[in-house]
């Protein structure tokens, strides 16, 4: 199964203004590297080699800038723009003549997974999903995300975007595994009140076919959303806490490139 993966990297960024007026959110730092090298290193380690950047108009050039057109690191790097934040759902619209009948990992912009063995997961997702896979992560504010709602089996039954009086904890997380079937599923979605093509919507049609697969992210992984002053300084605290530990950096698309074998050490020299 060929994946191809969209990094969703628009929107307003209403929650980091003044910091986004005149920067794109996922160009603020993460610590020592711009946000969007997460994502980007996640779709590496989950396989991904062609992958499509969407952003906003007049945003376009300082992605190429600095992401180039993914040689570098062994891969391809394409760009679309999302004329308004019309939903995240809308990614797959967007994106498809890039995916043509292939499947699609999308992940937005703002996401941070960091987990022992994270490639491991990943890859087990693309190969045993049923049509999408989900992963889900306990939170404490659940009325800010997409939550799952589980029976007593831990099945999913339901999935609720940002739902007033949240029945579980457990959050889908921004990362998405489709099979090719997304887009057509996609474009018959509605807007909803908030005239967004919610990508909770998409999910519940899977489920409802019984074709989706939630995946939960427990202990030994780490998922932060960088959207808020809040989370962005948490994000920020995590990767340099890590980096420390480690002694050696996360989320470096180089040096996660070279591990995933798509350059050899002769490729590198700056990143
Ligand atoms: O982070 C996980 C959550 O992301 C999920 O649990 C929710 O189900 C999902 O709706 C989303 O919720 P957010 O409130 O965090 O979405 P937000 O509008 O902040 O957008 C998330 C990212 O996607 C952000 O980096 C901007 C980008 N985006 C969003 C929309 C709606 C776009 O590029 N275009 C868009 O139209």
């Amino acid at each position: 199964m060929t994946y191809k993966g969209i990094i969703l990297a628009g929107g307003r960024g209403t929650r980091l203004d003044p910091l986004t007026r005149v920067i794109n959110k996922h160009l603020l730092p993460v610590y020592d590297k711009p946000m969007i090298y997460y994502p980007l290193t996640t779709l590496l380690l989950a396989g991904v080699t062609e992958i499509l950047v969407i952003t906003n108009p007049g945003d376009e050039q300082p992605y190429q800038a600095l992401l180039k057109d993914g040689r570098q690191w062994g891969i391809t790097i394409s760009y679309r723009v999302q004329t308004r934040p019309a939903g995240i759902a809308e990614a797959l619209l967007i994106g498809r003549d890039f995916l043509g009948r292939d499947n699609c990992v999308l992940i937005l912009g703002d996401n941070i997974f960091y987990g022992h063995n994270l490639e491991v997961t990943l890859q087990q997702a693309a190969t045993q999903n049923p049509g999408a896979t989900v992963f889900g992560y306990r939170v404490e504010q659940p009325e800010l995300f997409g939550i799952a709602e589980c029976d007593q089996a831990g099945r999913v039954v339901n999935i609720i975007e940002k739902p007033a009086r949240p029945r579980s904890n457990l959050a889908v997380t921004g990362l998405y595994f489709y099979d090719h079937q997304a887009v057509s599923l996609a474009l018959s979605l509605q807007p909803s009140a908030r005239q967004e093509l919610e990508i909770s919507d998409l999910n519940r049609l899977y489920l409802q076919q019984g074709r989706l697969r939630l995946v939960e992210l427990g202990a030994g992984f780490a998922w932060l959303d960088a959207g808020s002053p809040e989370s962005l300084l948490q994000a920020a605290q995590f990767v340099a806490t890590m980096e420390q530990r480690l002694g050696e950096k996360i989320a470096c698309p180089e040096t996660t490139a070279l591990a995933c074998g798509l350059i050899t050490p002769h490729h590198c020299g700056g990143n």
